[in-house]
């Protein structure tokens, strides 16, 4: 079993699928493994790093494997007939992801759609990549935001706190809101789950409720939010209009899978919040939170900079590819025969059927 790891190609991205303690682990269960020149530079992995722990580079290595780590959607061109991709595979996206590699013969499993069952907490990806993401985004602000954080008392004067406000307090959020109140600022968080005011709260932040009458509609089956009706809307608008006058930091991280993240946050309600207010809208990629954000870009609209970086778990790309590499290694577990030393996937385990996009059966044809 030969495990091939590629040098990222997407713009911005600086992550890579395999460490040089995740190699060692990949040694470990019976794979070779081969990793393409200068695929953790960005990250801080260096190719000698890579040697060190067994793995040989090779400018081939996707050609050569027989499963291929990826962070983001590699060249399928170059994947080898017969091969598995495992890797953040945009599953929701309308491209033709899933025929293309069907059609190239390869079996690929998409890290998004691991399902938040306890079993798959260490493959979970989306949890890892989230959890940073919402850390970066909090530094973001912080770095453009002329003020301080902190309530600062001193001989020339008193600084107040800064007031941020998070939407959206899943693992992002929450992340968010504990980086925010550990640099001193007073934090405020909504979110449309009625599970998240207990979680908002043990970290010290308040939980602005809007007051709808059927919580069970906020939240489905897998526990992620379902999209609300117009009432919800309203009066979730109505509450913020009133605390975005007094907010200095807005992080947004609201999501629907497979859905366009919902609008939180309209030009109007940018225009009211005091000049120098930073918004970071981490559902940028989804289609943004708030009316202004355009990814990878910062929008200055009176005196308020919207951020719409996508690559916020790249910005910390060092531990967010250790972590991704450790949910990658966890997850290969179940797609080998240890026994036999083969790539064996058990479609009747429900981590493998949930993440698989062409099941082997399917992509023969
Ligand atoms: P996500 O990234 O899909 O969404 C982020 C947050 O936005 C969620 O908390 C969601 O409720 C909220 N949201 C959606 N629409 C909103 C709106 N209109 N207004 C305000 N907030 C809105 O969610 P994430 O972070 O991936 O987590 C989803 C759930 O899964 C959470 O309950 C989390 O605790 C749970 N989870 C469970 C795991 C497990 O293994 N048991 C692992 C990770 C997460």
């Amino acid at each position: 079993m030969l495990a091939g790891i590629p040098k990222e190609t997407a713009p911005r991205e600086r992550r890579v699928a395999a460490t040089p303690d995740s190699v060692k682990r990949l040694l470990a269960m019976g794979f070779e493994v081969r990793v393409e020149p200068d695929a953790g530079t960005a990250a801080g992995y260096t190719d000698a790093a890579y040697a060190e722990a067994g793995a040989a580079t090779d400018p081939e290595a996707l050609e050569a494997a027989d499963l291929v780590l990826a962070v983001q959607m590699p060249a399928v061109g170059r994947l080898k007939r017969g091969s598995m991709l495992v890797g953040l595979l945009a599953p929701f996206g309308d491209d033709d992801g899933p025929t293309v590699l069907a059609a190239a013969g390869v079996e690929a499993f998409a890290m998004e759609l691991m399902p938040r069952i306890t079993r798959a907490q260490a493959m979970d990806a989306l949890s890892s990549q989230s959890n940073l993401a919402g850390y970066a985004a909090v530094v973001r602000a912080a770095d453009l935001f002329g003020r301080a954080f902190p309530m600062m008392v001193t001989a020339a004067g008193t600084i107040a706190p800064a007031r941020v406000l998070i939407l959206g307090a899943g693992v992002a959020g929450l992340q968010a809101i504990a980086t925010a109140r550990r640099l001193g600022a007073v934090v405020s968080a909504m979110d449309v789950r009625p599970a998240a005011r207990e979680q908002v709260e043990s970290l010290g932040a308040s939980f602005i409720e809007v007051d709808h009458r059927q919580p069970s509609l906020a939240e489905d089956e897998g526990g992620y939010a379902r999209e609300m009706g117009e009432d919800y809307r309203r009066e979730q608008a109505d509450k913020l209009a009133e605390t975005l006058a007094r907010t200095n930091i807005v992080i947004t991280t609201a999501q629907i899978p497979g859905r366009p993240a919902p609008r939180l946050l309209s030009a109007d309600m940018v225009r009211a919040m005091p000049p120098g207010s930073v918004v970071v809208d981490i559902a940028v990629a989804q289609g943004g939170n708030c009316e202004l954000s355009r990814a990878d870009r910062i929008v200055e609209e009176q005196g308020v900079f919207i951020v719409g970086d996508s690559d916020l778990p790249s910005r910390v790309a060092q531990d967010a590819s250790a972590l991704y590499a450790r949910n990658l290694v966890n997850f290969a577990e179940l797609l080998v025969d240890k026994e036999r030393g083969t790539l064996a996937p058990d479609y009747d385990d429900p981590i493998v059927s949930a993440t698989a996009l062409n099941p082997k059966d399917a992509s023969d044809g």
